[in-house]
């Protein structure tokens, strides 16, 4: 059974997590925030996909052979640096309106759809991984795992702080669309993506 939280108990999360992310950079003296140059949260959210698919398709092809903490770690610490960079940058959108932090013409949904799509590549990868591992190396390997499932829930997180109040329903949205890898993400404990999502379990 699942429930939502609130969005107030969602944004303290946000902000506990993301402290850094509370104080938008830029305000002017009018406690305005100035418009940034900064890039778009789906142009972040490709990018991202983008940089990391060497090493998620590493990880989907690991053998029984490969499936140690030495051959996963380098390519859990390539993706962590990597979502690391874009939580960063989607910081600096923090207070821009919604053309400067989405772009125009995609709606909660469609935006929802391309969050989803990235946690669902990830985590697809991951099942893989959990499932060739089975009996070989499996504690060490589910705690490097876990570790990489914590940064994407601080990704979802810094996500779900930055749109907060332009798009209302974006974490049901969005939980609606990664069914799929909900148990993963239940099997491996990802304790920050359970509390965002409010996963009973
Ligand atoms: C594991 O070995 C397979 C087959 O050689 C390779 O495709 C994959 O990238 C390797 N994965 C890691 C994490 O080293």
């Amino acid at each position: 059974m699942l429930f939502f939280k609130s969005l107030a108990v969602l944004s303290t999360l946000a902000f506990g997590a993301l402290s850094g992310l509370a104080a938008p950079a830029g305000t002017t003296e009018t406690g305005l925030v100035a418009r940034c140059d900064c890039d778009s949260l789906p142009n972040i959210i490709a990018v991202l996909k983008d940089d990391i698919s060497v090493s998620v398709g590493a990880i989907a092809a690991i053998t029984p052979a490969n499936c140690t903490v030495d051959a996963l770690t380098p390519v859990v610490v390539d993706i962590k640096a990597k979502v690391n960079v874009a939580i960063t940058a989607i910081g600096k959108l923090s207070g821009q309106p919604l053309d400067v932090v989405i772009g125009a013409g995609i709606d909660v949904n469609a935006f929802a759809a391309i969050v989803a799509d990235l946690v669902v590549f990830i985590f697809t990868a991951i099942r893989v991984c959990l499932t060739v591992c089975v009996g070989v190396n499996v504690s060490a390997v589910l705690a490097l795992l876990c570790g990489l499932g914590e940064v994407i829930g601080a990704l979802i997180v810094a996500i779900l702080h930055v749109c907060a109040g332009l798009f209302v329903g974006l974490d049901v949205a969005i939980f609606g669309l990664i069914g799929v890898v909900v148990d993963v993400i239940v099997k491996l404990n990802v304790s920050v993506i359970i509390s965002v999502f409010g996963i009973v379990l």
